[in-house]
């Protein structure tokens, strides 16, 4: 598997449709690169499963979609994934896989009072790896990590066309406030690929002016490191689905927005 040509494209994998986050920072940065957007909406949301069960389905979806596609490499565009399955899919894969991370490491850069909020999904805000990041990349700051149920769910909602719940987005932040040493929060970490596609309506409703980061950009800068130029222009971008999804849906319509012309589904492995 290993050696695919600069013609093969990049693989952005995903529960869902956050993975839309990172592939539009892809794209900005080597708009040259073919993209194919993998989404494993059969099994949407990751962030209420257990480990054993994410760790199993994001090697056989991927490993799917790499025999069919070849890709020249794969970005697991889910921080839920990536907490649990990187070094798996690494050892499985003859492929560089670009993972990612929630942007403990940064905020610590950036923030001036030292304290710092994290949004992120249920499971990767239990799963040890967000207090593994502080430990080693927290720089000493105090870092509060608010589980962001049904905000995945949301984002999908929202980009589909519904209006968004600004209690749910305003109650989370509201509750990073409320916190032990919440009033000092100057930056919010989005630990999840779906919150970006939100920033506008998680500003709107914000109790405080923090500044919110997310990790795309570092991860788009990670590809163009590792992908080189394919030389022509990218043919149009296809999108995988483990679950049909009809042309005239809002989720098919939010892929298009994005540049992904819905492709046959994946064949699910039983
Ligand atoms: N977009 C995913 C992440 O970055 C997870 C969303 C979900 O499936 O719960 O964690």
């Amino acid at each position: 598997m290993s050696g695919n040509p600069v013609s093969s494209p990049v693989l952005v994998f995903d529960s869902g449709l956050g993975g839309l986050s990172v592939a539009a920072e892809i794209r900005q940065r080597r708009p040259d690169l073919p993209l194919t957007y993998l989404a494993d909406n059969a099994a949407f949301p990751y962030g209420l499963k257990a480990d054993e069960f994410l760790k199993q389905r994001v090697i056989e979806v991927i490993g799917a979609a790499v025999e069919r596609d070849r890709p020249r490499l794969v970005v697991l565009a889910c921080n839920t994934a990536s907490t649990i399955a990187l070094d798996t899919l690494r050892e499985a894969l003859e492929l560089p896989v670009v993972g990612t991370v929630p942007g403990i490491k940064p905020a610590a850069e950036r923030s001036r009072s030292g304290v710092i909020g994290v949004l992120a999904t249920p499971r990767t805000a239990q799963s040890g790896y967000i207090d593994a990041l502080v430990r080693d990349h927290g720089d000493g700051r105090h870092f509060i990590v608010q589980p962001a149920e049904g905000l995945a769910r949301e984002a999908e909602a929202v980009l589909a066309g519904a209006a968004p719940d600004l209690d749910l987005l305003r109650g989370l932040q509201e509750a990073i406030l409320a916190a032990p040493r919440g009033e000092e929060v100057d930056t919010l970490v989005l630990g999840c690929t779906h919150y970006p596609l939100l920033q506008a309506e998680l500003e709107a409703t914000a109790p405080r002016n923090w500044s919110y980061l997310d990790t795309g950009a570092a991860i788009a800068r990670r590809v163009d490191e590792l992908a080189p130029q394919a030389g022509q222009p990218a043919a149009a971008d296809t999108a995988l689905l483990t679950a049909l999804v009809g042309p005239d849906t809002g989720y098919a319509r939010a892929l298009a927005r994005f540049g992904f012309e819905l492709d046959a589904p994946l064949h699910r492995p039983a």
